[in-house]
């Protein structure tokens, strides 16, 4: 039986800590000024997160690296296209991780650390993160030789040129994608839409992982559930108010992935249960 076709290599890209991000046109309508609130928040956004939450989005990054670096050694996990499945299915390892709403970079420091070797894509919209997070990763002396990273300024969803065309701003094929608290900022349908513009470029076989607020009601009634409405009922108002966040709560997260030719096979609480780290598989056609 002949093997499938491997898919395309992407051409390997430039290794660019200390150029500026490339910076994308905007292709969606930015609420005026507030697309601006996150530049304000760069500075403080990691010290605001540890007053309030102690180290448990950090440990939840680490978690979100380890399971990434798993997921991408391959082992023990169910290929897309099922028991018995030819493995030359899954996404060439040569291909970057894309990592979406990057932030200020403390997630793919750790995604660096745990992968050496791998490529990444980092992309966000605002250029404070950016520069923090490529500042972060320059400092840890980590780009190169330990990964290699584009950056991409850009603002999700972008529209393709034509309907069903590869928006330009982004590879066409990745490994996989890593999103941790950033799927939270989106309203449902504007979420469907991210989800569909950036899994067109995940083969058969990639994988999604997805870090993010638990939803209040998977965690048992008590002190923890009460705590998690006041806090997405804060983190909510704040950012809303300072932000182009779309989302007035916390979106379905699973929504976009299930019943959509994603499987999902890692399910982990984070934290207190404050966090849900999981992994979602493409199915093959
Ligand atoms: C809540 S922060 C999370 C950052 C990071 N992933 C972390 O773990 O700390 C959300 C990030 O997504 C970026 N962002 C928000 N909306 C975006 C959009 N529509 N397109 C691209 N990036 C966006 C923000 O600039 C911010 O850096």
């Amino acid at each position: 039986m002949t093997s499938p076709p491997r898919p395309e290599r992407t051409p390997r890209l430039e290794t660019t800590p200390q150029a500026e991000a490339t910076p994308r046109p905007e292709t969606t309508t930015t609420p005026a000024g507030r697309a601006r609130g996150w530049e304000f928040w760069a500075p403080a956004y990691s010290g605001l997160e540890h007053l309030a939450l102690g180290r448990r989005l950090e440990r939840t990054r680490e978690q979100v690296a380890r399971m990434t670096a798993e997921v991408a050694a391959g082992a023990g996990f169910p290929s897309a296209t099922g028991p018995g499945a030819d493995t030359s299915a899954a996404p060439d390892s040569e291909l970057p991780w894309l990592v979406p709403g990057v932030g200020n970079g403390r997630g793919l420091a750790r995604l660096v650390a745990e992968m050496p070797g791998a490529r990444f894509v980092a992309l966000d919209s605002s250029p404070a993160m950016l520069r923090r997070a490529r500042s972060r990763l320059a400092a840890r002396g980590s780009t190169p030789p330990l990964a290699e990273v584009e950056w991409v300024q850009a603002r999700l969803p972008g529209a393709p040129a034509a309907p069903g065309a590869p928006s330009p701003c982004l590879p066409p094929q990745v490994q996989g994608v890593v999103t941790s608290f950033f799927l939270d900022c989106f309203e449902p349908d504007t979420l469907g839409r991210v989800v569909r513009e950036l899994e067109a470029r995940v083969p058969p076989g990639g994988h999604w992982v997805v870090a993010d607020l638990a939803a209040p009601e998977t965690l048992p009634a008590g002190w923890r559930r009460v705590r998690q409405r006041a806090l997405l009922w804060l983190l909510y108002r704040g950012f809303r108010a300072t932000t182009d966040v779309s989302a007035r709560r916390l979106p379905d997260l699973d929504g976009p992935f299930r019943g959509q030719g994603w499987e999902r096979f890692r399910d982990e609480e984070g934290p207190e249960g404050m966090t849900r780290v999981t992994c979602w598989t493409r199915l093959g056609g």
